[in-house]
């Protein structure tokens, strides 16, 4: 029988990798494998129980919060806050960060910055949604409560990201800035299991992924790179979950755009919860993820909830829409 390595296994060899190497990054990512099978318990069972559907709330963006929004949320939280790794989150369905204000939550040495369910509109119909989370090492000092500068930090300061994908299987992807490692989770045993070894993602892609319902209210050279897409016949796939297009692009190589538009001036993914971990992911991976204008690792938060531009995927690819907006 083939050897199995589980994710916490695979976390406590390789924490002689992380920066300050003490064990608590390596406990927190356990922790985050454990939260997200609890999450996972509820997708799986979602049309079975009454949660399904609205929350009847809206969040900060002004978008409508689904149930299972709302217990992801919670139940991040609750870990978090119950850990004692963490002195603080943002999250995407909170209109502010949250200072867990305990002794043992204030000695904390991270913050978390996470999109507990991506692909709400998905929830409802069976098709995949995640979690997306991104790690910080606070700025501040330990034994105080976390500040805002505590979560606006650039992206190239994350000590960790990652992704749960729950799937026709459901798995766990992340880094700590030494490759990218992949786990699906084994129903049987309850274990995440390394399944997806050092991940790379091909540097040409065919594949390119885009709500084209915009298209009409988009840039002129974004226009013409989906124009160039179809001229070179390749394939568009868009879920609408950027969560499972990623993971899809990241395996086959290929391009995910939301540019700006009329509606959304400044892009619609959110730097922190979205953009800044899969910009680390894809790095890590081999590929580049931008704004337009700059590596999306280098851009420096102003605010815990702000958007932007978003091109992300195989180098060449990218390479090629960027090429295009320089051309404009
Ligand atoms: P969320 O469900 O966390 O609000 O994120 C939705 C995001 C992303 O997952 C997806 O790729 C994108 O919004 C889809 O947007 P459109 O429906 O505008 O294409
Ligand atoms: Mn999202
Ligand atoms: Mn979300």
């Amino acid at each position: 029988m083939a050897t199995i390595t589980t994710l916490s296994e695979f976390i406590m060899d390789r924490q002689a990798e992380f920066p300050f190497a003490s064990g608590e990054l390596s406990r927190l990512l356990a922790d985050i494998g454990i939260a997200s099978k609890i999450v996972n318990k509820q997708v799986n069972k979602a049309g079975l129980q009454d949660i399904l559907g609205s929350e009847g709330t809206e969040n900060v963006q002004g978008e409508t919060q689904q149930k299972l929004d709302v217990y992801a949320d919670v139940a991040f939280i609750n870990y978090f806050k119950s850990g004692g790794l963490v002195c603080g989150i943002g999250s995407e369905e909170n209109d502010e960060y949250l200072a867990f204000d305990t002794e043992i939550s204030k000695r904390g040495k991270y913050v978390v910055l996470f999109d507990p369910l991506d692909g709400s509109s998905n929830i409802d119909v069976n098709v995949s949604i995640g979690t997306i989370f991104s790690v910080f090492r606070r700025t501040s000092s330990v034994g105080d409560l976390a500040n805002i500068n505590d979560f606006l930090q650039p992206g190239i300061d994350q000590v960790a990201a990652g992704y749960v994908i729950y799937g026709s299987s459901t798995m766990l992807v992340y880094t700590t800035g030494h490759g990218v490692n992949g786990f699906t989770l084994d129903p049987s045993i309850g274990e995440f299991c390394l399944s997806h070894p050092r991940m790379i993602i091909p540097e040409d892609g065919k594949i390119f992924s885009v709500n084209e319902g915009n298209l009409n209210d988009m840039e002129e050279s974004v226009k013409e790179y989906i124009t160039h897409c179809k001229a070179e016949k390749y394939s568009a796939r868009y879920i609408g979950s950027l969560v499972s297009d990623f993971h899809r692009n990241l395996i086959k190589g290929g391009i995910y755009l939301y540019p700006s538009t009329k509606r959304n001036p400044k892009g619609k993914l959110r730097l922190l919860y979205e953009c800044a971990p899969l910009a680390f992911i894809i790095e890590q991976a081999g590929g580049l993820a931008t704004d337009g204008e700059k590596r999306v690792m280098e851009i420096r938060p102003e605010e815990l909830h702000q958007r932007i531009p978003f091109f992300i995927g195989s180098k060449k690819m990218v390479e090629d829409a960027l090429k295009m907006r320089k051309e404009d």
